[in-house]
Formats: structure tokens, sequence, C-alpha cells
């Protein structure tokens, strides 16, 4: 099966009640770890790029392992661009053979957030590929960016209908409180999410597709494992799972997840050399890295996402 955009998969998600995970990959034991726990359980998949990822392992080497991952798997698998900062960026993934591409505007001001998604999605769709964009703006650490919790604002669903129609964009990516990096709460918070946002939303724009960024549960296991084995996370704080679990039956279809796919391996790896501290081959530690991926990953599409066999 060839890579494909991500227009079928979100109607299916949409009608189904499910959501399709968004994976951050950097590397050939992440793709794998993803792909094969999406193969096993025949589920669909986005594997996703940023341009921290691009520039750590070089576009092509990232293309030519997800192409490795159609060829080894018999799921949708597509290939996004994650937080598209320019015009320039998105041409160069479209034209690299990405099938999506997300532009985030959200730091502009409205009408330069409509002015760049629309020009994109002109590009974007003149060659089959789907594209997302922002409106509102999350807090937390991506790439370089630090959005403090002062400047990030939730979603104004008065804004959505106009913003998508004057854009033409296939998804869009809101702000309800969820939030980029492990410590997404504070210590003795209640985490909460704007649900009724969401349902605002959802009903301005009745079938349209919604992404969650900045939805890791922040797995207390792996919390627990960094910090039994020499690290220091003892505030991390995600999503709670039944809240995003309640996100995708509503009209979320896409769900990201970088940081619980960072704790799984930094949490295997320390663990492992706390164990073999004579371990000098990589294998040594990336298979149980690998493994722990792969289970983690097999874990959200049962317990999160809900698109086991949708494939
Ligand atoms: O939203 C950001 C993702 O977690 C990607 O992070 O820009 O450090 O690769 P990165
Ligand atoms: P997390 O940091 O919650 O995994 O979010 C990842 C993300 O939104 C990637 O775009
Ligand atoms: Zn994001």
């Amino acid at each position: 099966m060839p890579l494909v955009n991500t227009k079928e998969m979100f109607e299916k998600a949409y009608k189904g009640g499910y959501a399709i995970g968004a994976f951050n990959v950097n590397n050939m034991e992440i793709v794998q770890g993803i792909t094969e726990a999406c193969n096993e359980l025949n589920a669909p998949v986005i594997l996703q790029v940023s341009s921290g990822a691009r520039k750590y392992a070089n576009h092509t080497y990232l293309l030519k392992l997800v192409e490795a991952a159609i060829h080894e798997t018999n799921i949708p698998i597509a290939l996004h661009l994650d937080h598209g900062d320019s015009f320039e960026l998105c041409k160069s993934c479209i034209d690299g053979g990405f099938t999506s591409v997300m532009i985030d505007g959200s730091h502009y001001d409205y009408e330069d957030n409509v002015a760049i998604s629309k020009k994109v999605a002109e590009y974007a769709h003149a060659h089959g590929i789907t594209v997302e964009a922002e409106l509102g703006r999350l807090a937390g650490v991506e790439d370089d960016v630090n959005v403090s919790e002062s400047d990030s604002s939730y979603t104004n669903p008065a804004q959505v209908q106009d913003f998508v129609e004057r854009t033409g964009v296939d998804s869009l990516a809101i702000a309800i409180g969820t939030s980029h990096g492990a410590y997404k709460f504070k210590p003795g918070q209640k985490p909460q999410l704007r649900f009724d946002i969401l349902e605002e939303v959802e009903k301005r724009l009745p079938g349209f597709p919604i992404v969650l960024h900045g939805a890791s549960s922040v797995i207390p296991k792996f919390v627990q494992m960094i910090n039994n084995y020499g690290g220091t996370m003892p505030d991390a704080i995600g999503i709670p799972e039944t809240m995003l679990r309640q996100a995708s039956e509503m009209a979320v279809c896409k769900i990201n997840i970088d940081s619980d796919l960072r704790l799984a391996m930094t949490a295997t790896i320390r663990k492992h050399f706390a164990e073999n501290p004579s371990h000098f081959d990589p294998r040594q530690y990336l298979s149980p890295a690998r493994a722990a991926i792969k289970d983690m990953v097999k874990h959200k599409i049962e317990n999160v996402l809900g698109c086991a066999d949708k494939a």
C-alpha cells in the first residue's frame, strides 16, 4: 500500500468515533516500534516529522525509513510535517514525498494565520496533499519555541468556521488545555480540558476533523522508572487517558503523541544500563527501547485511540 494522505482516515475516524495516532519519529527504532504495533493491531497511523527531527535525521533518511515501514506492513500510513512554520518548509515536504503537512500559523495574528494557511492549502491540494492548521495557542516547548502559560490561549469557537472556509484546510488543531512536553499540569492541580470549547467547535464545524496536540499522558510508569534510575522528573504530569478517549469519541480525529515515546525510550534505556552496566553495544539497549515503544503504542491504540482493526 503506498503512503496515503489523511482524508479517508479522518472521514472514517469521524464517523466511527475514534482517532488516529500521530506519532513523532526521529530514528529507525521509533519508526519500527510504532509501525509494528499498528500492523499487529491493524490500525492506520500518521508518522509525523518536526522541523527539529528533519534537521536531526535528514529528510531523505526519514522518508526512506517510512517507505521501508510501508513495505514491511499492510496498513495505511500517512507521512506528515508537524508544526511547519513557513510556506517554504511545507512546500519542501510536499515536493519531497510527504502526504500531509501542518502549517502552524498560531503564533501570527488571525489574518496572517488565514493568509499563510490558505497559501499552503492551495499548493498542497494541487498536489493531492492534506493540510492541518492551528487556531489558538498551546503552552509548552516545541523545537526552540517555548510558549509560556500566559502567552497561550484557548481557541475561540466563534472564529473556526470563518477560518476553515477562508483557508480551505482539511483539519484544525485547537487549544483546549493540552500542552506540549512532559509538564502539562502543576503538582496538585486537577487536570482539566475545555470540552465545552470542543463541543462548540464541533457544532460550528459538523463533520470536520479536529486535532489535539500536546496529548501525551506522560505515562506514570515511565516517569517513575526514570526517577528510579537516576533521572529527575518528579513533577511530570500528562493528560488523563479517559479524557483523551472522550475527545476521540467526539470530533477529535488525530491525537499527537511525542513525549510518551521519549519517556518510554529513555526510561527503558536508563533501566537497561542500571541493570547491565557493562553493555556498550547499542543494539543491546535499543532493542528493549524499541519493544517498549511498541507496547506503549499498542496500549494507546486499545485504550485511548480506539483505532484497532480500522486499517
Ligand atoms: O510538538 C512538538 C513535538 O513534540 C516535536 O518536538 O520539535 O523537539 O522535535 P521537536
Ligand atoms: P506531546 O508533547 O504531548 O507528546 O505532544 C506532541 C505534539 O503535539 C507534537 O506535535
Ligand atoms: Zn504539537
